[in-house]
């Protein structure tokens, strides 16, 4: 294979086929390809873009890569669902555990913190003991047990995309539709799974801001899976605040268990529960009807107020290691050094919670990476009771700080003094859930 060949090709707006790109993909994967020349590759992606037929070839080349998750066998319907990613959202922590007490199977596949976005893996793994490192046959027998895994990505499943997206991180070509579809799809459609739902976030928070290109990058997912015999469906859904109070490990996995006994914010409960009746109406083949979406709902909530899904959260930290009295006992759960209150500045109504502000002073305090190898601290963050629209008074509290140390403290104050806007008018409130695609088309909800 003439690898500089096809650079060329890319770089002069022509495309690779479907065989072209598995067998690039195949030798990359073997180590038979240099990074140099699959980073010059992604930049002609990046560049020129790459049609639906193209998206598709290189999707099917990243799957060729590894295995697949065969749960048939377990005769339950497998659903699973991802975010594109934002600023305080823990729904994963809450929608797994109660989408497998209502009887389906998820075997939720996550990542860990990304930019300024808070990552799954990182969030479970501020409870002590829990492991994410799980084998693909390890999953299998937990999702046979307790309905439920909650994983990082395998060396089985798609391999070549932890390769590729290690490289797009590094060269500038993360932010690219075709790329972050074929990479998200790669790994959810080796899960075996007979429907997924997709957040995908609008709002500054967002790796993609512009809401356009939210809704592209949402029907090109779509289109992948439902090619692919996978149903899919999007919620586009706020991100120009963050999700939910707590933002930082530990602070979220607390609301997450709070969420799970019908304890947590709205927001997060409401977003968690629009995403958990479109996984039950895909794993039970049921046609969406207010009707049929008030029953999930229903059965949802219920699985909230007799305690199932804390209950299931707690089985399944348990069988991945973890302490499972995190659950009962919240401040099992590492705890910061530094605490302080955020009060606010002036009396007036609150116009804007900036969230991408937060969720880069939230890494720099040492609760995301900032180099690869950079260990993440679980306790730091910040827990922000202000939302906008809602009047408060001067020296009221709007947040809690969680540092490690004065510093750390320091960037937390400055960050929550640039991002809460408070002034006089009311402002427009972008709705919560905005839109749903599916392949019947774009439905505008809020
Ligand atoms: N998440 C992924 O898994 N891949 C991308 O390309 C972007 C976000």
């Amino acid at each position: 294979m003439f690898v500089p060949g096809l650079i060329e090709r890319k770089r002069d707006g022509g495309s690779l086929t479907t065989a072209e790109w598995r067998e690039l993909l195949t030798q990359y994967a073997a180590g038979r390809v240099p990074d140099y020349q699959i980073s010059a590759l992604l930049m002609a992606c990046f560049l020129r873009g790459l049609a639906r037929e193209e998206t598709a070839g290189l999707l099917d080349g990243m799957m060729a890569s590894g295995g697949r998750l065969d749960l048939s066998q377990l005769g339950k319907p497998v659903v699973d669902k991802h975010s594109i990613g934002g600023v305080g959202d823990k729904v994963s922590l809450v929608l797994a555990p109660l989408v497998a007490a209502c009887d389906a199977l998820v075997p939720m596949m996550s990542g860990r913190g990304l930019g300024h976005t808070g990552g799954t893996l990182d969030k479970l793994e501020s409870i002590p003991g829990f492991r994410t490192g799980l084998s693909l046959e390890e999953t299998k027998a937990q999702l046979a047990k307790i309905g439920c895994a909650m994983i990082g990505q395998t060396p089985e499943i798609a391999p070549v995309d932890k390769k590729l997206y290690a490289l797009r991180d590094v060269t500038a070509t993360v932010e690219c539709i075709p790329l972050i579809s074929a990479s998200i799809m790669s790994k959810k459609l080796s899960e075996g799974l007979n429907g997924l739902v997709l957040d995908v976030k609008l709002g500054s928070g967002a790796f993609i801001t512009d809401p356009e290109k939210s809704r592209e990058l949402a029907e090109t997912m779509i289109r992948l899976g439902e090619d692919r015999g996978c149903p899919t469906v999007a919620l586009l859904t706020a991100m120009d605040r963050p999700l939910g109070r707590a933002c930082g490990n530990a602070l979220e996995a607390e609301e997450a268990i709070n969420a799970l006994k019908g304890e947590g914010p709205e927001d997060l409960h409401d977003v968690t529960i629009a995403e958990g009746v479109e996984m039950l109406l895909l794993a039970r083949m049921i046609a969406p009807s207010a009707k049929s979406r008030a029953a999930l709902a229903a059965e949802l909530e219920t699985a909230i107020t007799s305690g199932r899904a804390a209950e299931r959260f707690q089985q399944i930290i348990e069988a991945q290691g973890g302490n499972p009295a995190a659950v009962d006992d919240p401040a099992i759960l590492p705890q910061a050094p530094v605490v302080e209150v955020f009060a606010a500045s002036r009396a007036g109504i609150v116009q804007q919670v900036e969230p991408r502000a937060i969720g880069k002073a939230v890494v720099q305090m040492g609760g995301g990476r900032q180099k690869v190898d950079d260990v993440v601290d679980p306790t730091v963050g910040m827990v922000i009771s202000a939302r906008p629209g809602a009047k408060v008074e001067k020296g009221e509290p709007l947040a809690s700080i969680y540092a490690r140390d004065e510093a750390g403290a320091l960037l937390a104050r400055k960050a929550l003094q640039g991002s809460i806007v408070i002034g006089d008018r009311q402002p427009a409130i972008t709705a919560l859930i905005a839109a749903r695609v599916s392949a019947k088309g774009y439905e505008t909800l809020g």
